[in-house]
């Protein structure tokens, strides 16, 4: 959601602060703004994308080598200049970036008003600004400490003090903070992708802990003033991996790099000789997940689909039973956790509240909680019991492609592993490694077809609503299509399970209306043919995604895309591909921004 990009050193502030924010943006980024420390501090703030502040900083050209910057994505209050931060309480002393929610700052701006202190904003952060006032007695650290016992919430926070010239304070709860340290320059964001350019040592705060930073310097304390002793990590995300290189988006770059994010998914992590998997990550849960009777999955958005495929993977591989939860539902319901149930929490972001949020209850309810995360250190990955990475490497794109099939290719490693403890033999463990290993170049030879798809977006993107249909394994799929085709494309599209199709869509289906229909020669093709024949008798035009050399399809629809041939459970890893370019190619020639798209965020921070 919002970004908080922090500089304190020798440097002029403005170009590293603009610079973090543009790496941000990804997050959220219907306003922004920046605040520098000079003996005149500079504050300037822009609605719209940070172009439009970049353009006032480089016409303004600030001095100063101590500064803060936030991109917003409303919550509390529409993307205005007001409510845009940095926040400045009333003596102009004090700004201040926030991202997170403060639940209890009506009552405490009723206070703060009743006492004197003057608002500028309809946000929830402006509270914080007013709160560091009021508990300012010349130490700052004391002040945000003491601001922060009275906020019920989630923050992540950046303060600087005109007083104060050479620090920068930081806190988080529930959002996240890292700490960069270089020579005679500290940095701080809330995403490692503002920092990778300047410096490879890292710290992640943790939950109520507020930091300290100075020119190569920080320190750390809970917010009860106890010192934390913590070192450096090394980051190993280098800056190259945040660059588009020669492709036109992030988007472009992500889907093509799925070859090589299935291959870090896998390396280190097959048992040739057992017909295993090795899962370093649940080494010390293992004997519990060997007793495991049930399995809940809970995730959003993308993940939650990938979810649902590891539902019917789990189903096959294993004898657990397995249910799919949106984080955003699991949270609320009353949980009757029967004994031996796992928790898995499945996370790009690792960040996402709601994943949180379930993961929390869970864990209070007392399953082994696991996490399938791509960002290390993240929220999720250090609250699970045990967990594995899926280091598909940073994720810009707004709408998830490769973390997708990332994930999607350990769950079924996961599921391997569980499987293999229980009932599922040699042979099997084994067919399924042969067809993971063969998925990556399956994966390059439906990328090679990038352009035929592209084709296809023309002839379609006119339409403006699209049903995708798929069954059993592919039915996640169907609906990981539709979505990115409204993500990013801005077309209304319905994912349906195909055989539930006729108890509704198909009322739609007309000549207007076409079909994607995911329909490779797996156990379930003979059925998504008479789908595809109901489709075609209300002359509805479809597009088909198909094995290769499929012979019996070519009449029935009007188009077809091939996919390699591979292991029925692991069709969906192919399918998807060409649902992904096909959404891309349709945002691009409808002129949509297809890595920012309007509305969304890449991380979900709030409920
Ligand atoms: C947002 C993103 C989606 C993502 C979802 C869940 O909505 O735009 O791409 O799938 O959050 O995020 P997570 O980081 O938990 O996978």
């Amino acid at each position: 959601m919002c970004g908080i990009v922090a500089y304190v050193g020798h440097q002029p502030a403005r170009e590293i602060l603009v610079e973090g924010l543009k790496r941000l943006e990804y997050r959220g980024y219907d306003s922004s703004g920046i605040a520098i420390l000079n003996d005149r501090p500079y504050l300037t703030k822009a609605v719209g994308k940070v172009a439009a502040l970049e353009q006032r900083v480089w016409k303004d050209n600030p001095e100063g080598s101590v500064g803060i910057a936030h991109t917003r994505w409303a919550t509390h209050g529409k993307p205005t200049e007001p409510n845009a931060h940095p926040h400045v309480d009333c003596t102009g002393q004090i700004y201040l970036v926030h991202n997170g929610i403060i639940e209890n700052y009506l009552p405490l701006k009723k206070r703060l008003m009743a006492a004197g202190h003057r608002f500028c904003s309809e946000t929830d952060s402006e509270v914080l600004a007013h709160l560091v006032e009021e508990a300012y007695q010349g130490n700052l650290e004391a002040a945000v400490q003491r601001a922060l016992q009275q906020v019920q919430g989630t923050y992540g926070i950046a303060v600087i003090h005109r007083a104060h010239p050479q620090e920068i304070m930081l806190a988080r709860r529930g959002s996240p903070i890292v700490l960069g340290v270089g020579k005679e320059e500290s940095l701080a964001a809330s995403d490692i992708s503002a920092l990778a350019q300047h410096t490879d040592q890292v710290v992640y705060l943790e939950d109520n802990e507020v930091a300290r930073i100075g020119p190569g310097r920080f320190s750390i304390t809970t917010l009860e003033n106890r010192p934390v002793s913590r070192g450096t990590t090394l980051l190993e995300i280098g800056p190259e991996s945040m660059e588009r290189g020669s492709f036109p988006h992030f988007m472009l770059k992500e889907i093509f790099e799925q070859p090589e994010a299935v291959e870090n998914a896998l390396r280190g992590r097959i048992n040739h000789a057992e017909g295993v998997a090795k899962l370093g990550g649940l080494e010390s849960v293992f004997d519990r997940l060997q007793q495991a009777r049930h399995l809940i999955i809970v995730s959003c958005g993308t993940s939650y689909y990938a979810g649902l495929y590891g539902r019917y993977v789990f189903e096959a591989l294993t004898d657990l039973t397995v249910e799919t939860e949106l984080a955003s539902e699991f949270r609320y319901r009353k949980l009757n956790l029967r004994q031996n149930t796992v928790v898995l929490a499945i996370s790009q972001s690792g960040e996402t509240a709601d994943t949180l949020a379930a993961l929390r209850e869970a864990k209070r309810k007392g399953a082994l909680v696991l996490g399938l995360v791509n960002v290390v250190g993240s929220s999720i990955a250090r609250e699970t019991h045990a967990g594995v990475y899926c280091h598909a490497g940073i994720e810009v794109g707004v709408a998830s492609t490769k973390s997708f099939t990332s994930q999607m290719t350990i769950l079924v490693l996961m599921a391997l592993l569980v499987g293999r403890g229980r009932d599922l033999s040699y042979e099997e463990g084994m067919s399924i490694i042969h067809g993971l290993e063969k998925v990556p170049d399956d994966m390059r030879a439906i990328l090679a077809q990038s352009d035929q798809i592209r084709k296809l977006a023309e002839k379609y993107c006119a339409a403006q609503h699209f049903l995708y249909i798929g069954r059993k394994y592919q039915y996640p799929i169907a609906l990981e299509g539709a979505l990115k085709l409204k993500e990013i494309a801005y077309l209304h599209a319905e994912g349906y399970a195909a055989g539930e199709m006729k108890h509704g869509p198909i009322a739609l289906i007309d000549p207007a209306f076409p079909t994607m229909a995911i329909a490779p020669e797996d156990g379930s093709y003979e059925k998504v043919i008479s789908n595809i024949q109901e489709i075609r008798a209300r002359e509805g035009h479809i597009v088909a995604v198909t094995s290769r050399g499929n012979t019996t399809l070519g009449s029935l629809v009007d188009d077809i895309i091939e996919i390699p041939r591979n292991h029925e459970i692991l069709t969906p890893l192919l399918s998807v591909l060409p649902l992904q370019l096909f959404a891309y190619h349709c945002a691009v020639l409808r002129g949509c921004d297809v890595d920012k798209p309007r509305n969304l965020a890449k991380s979900v921070t709030v409920e």
